[in-house]
Order: structure tokens, then C-alpha cells, then sequence
């Protein structure tokens, strides 16, 4: 854990470069979330009631807006992720978190992939964690249902502590 590579400063492009977490591992780091949430939040209320940064877990946050800095990550990271496209396997990623699993430096420290969604979207419940699973090579560690509930707030935080202590980097 110690010798996982801490962030930096934020760098002006090429490989290394690494953006500052949204929330910083309060204590020594055990490991990194990132996730992505659209205009409706329910992504960014979940990964806050999480207070994953408590637990030793550095949080990153992948851009909305196209204008935005770009999120460039180099320690290994868990992502949390809704899921989009009304069914549409094509459009269940959405465009900001393919551009930023693009980024080989990015793509090389996935370790694992929480997907949320909704059930009125039938077998495409949560389908992004299948898709970016298969696509990255990494286990769809967890789902849960718009802003999750205490339970999976307890589960997801005590999921990503054990993970980053059995995989240590
Ligand atoms: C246009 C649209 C399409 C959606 N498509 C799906 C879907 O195919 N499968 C699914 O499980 N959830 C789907 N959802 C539900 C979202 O994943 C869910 O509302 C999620 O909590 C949104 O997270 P966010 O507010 O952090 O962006 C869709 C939501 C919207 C608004």
C-alpha cells in the first residue's frame, strides 16, 4: 500500500501525468476510486455517502463537460459507473468514460468495475459493468439501483477496503 505511487501535480500532457483527486485519502492511501456522474448526481450522492476518502481511498471524478481538464490516473483504481442508453448496448457507456478508458496510461490501472442503473431498464439493468468487464479484463465487482441505499453504501465501502488489501500494489 505505501508503495503505491501517490499523485502529483497535475502535469501539462505526455505519459506520467496524473490530475488530483476530487477527494484525497485522508491517512495512509490504500487505493482509488474513480467515477462518473451525469447532470442528475445520483453517482456523486452514492461515492459521498460512501466516505471512501476515510477509508484511505483517493476519489476521483471523470469530467462532464468535453471542456473540462481531462482525468489522467496512474494508481490502480476501482470505477463506479451509471449506467445510459435506454437499452442500447452501443450507448451504455457513456462518451466521457470511454475517452477516459482510451487513455492507456488510464486503461492500465483499472482493477475492477461497481456499475449502477435502473431496474425499469429490464436485462439492461446495470449493463455497463458487463460491457466495460468484458471489454477491460476486470471483475463487475458490484451493482446497485440509482443512488444506492445504506446497505450498499456499507457493502461498497467495506468491498473496496478488502479488495485494495488483497490486491495490494
Ligand atoms: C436517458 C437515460 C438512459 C438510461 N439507460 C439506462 C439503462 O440502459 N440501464 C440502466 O440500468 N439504467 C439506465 N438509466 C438509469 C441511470 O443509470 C440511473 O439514473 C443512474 O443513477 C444515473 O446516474 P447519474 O445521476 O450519476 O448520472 C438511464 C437513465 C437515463 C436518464
Amino acid at each position: 500500500m505505501s508503495d503505491m505511487a501517490k499523485p502529483g501535480p497535475v502535469g501539462s500532457g505526455g505519459q506520467g501525468e496524473v490530475s488530483p483527486p476530487e477527494l484525497a485519502a485522508k491517512g495512509d492511501r490504500v487505493g482509488s476510486v474513480v467515477y462518473f456522474s451525469s447532470a442528475s448526481q445520483n453517482t456523486a450522492r452514492f461515492i459521498a455517502n460512501c466516505h471512501l476518502e476515510d477509508e484511505g481511498i483517493d476519489v476521483f471524478r471523470i469530467p462532464l463537460r468535453p471542456k473540462d481538464p481531462e482525468l489522467k490516473v496512474n494508481q490502480p483504481y476501482i470505477l463506479v459507473v451509471p449506467t445510459y442508453g435506454g437499452g442500447s448496448a452501443k450507448k451504455a457507456v457513456m462518451p466521457q468514460i470511454k475517452r477516459f478508458l482510451n487513455d492507456p496510461q488510464n486503461r492500465a490501472c483499472i482493477r475492477g468495475v461497481i456499475a449502477s442503473g435502473n431496474t425499469n431498464f429490464g436485462d439492461a439493468f446495470c449493463m455497463a459493468g458487463d460491457i466495460i468487464s468484458r471489454k477491460c479484463q476486470v471483475p463487475f465487482l458490484y451493482y446497485f439501483e440509482l443512488m444506492g441505499t445504506k446497505e450498499d453504501e456499507d457493502k461498497v465501502r467495506k468491498g473496496v477496503l478488502d479488495f485494495f488489501h488483497n490486491h495490494p500494489e
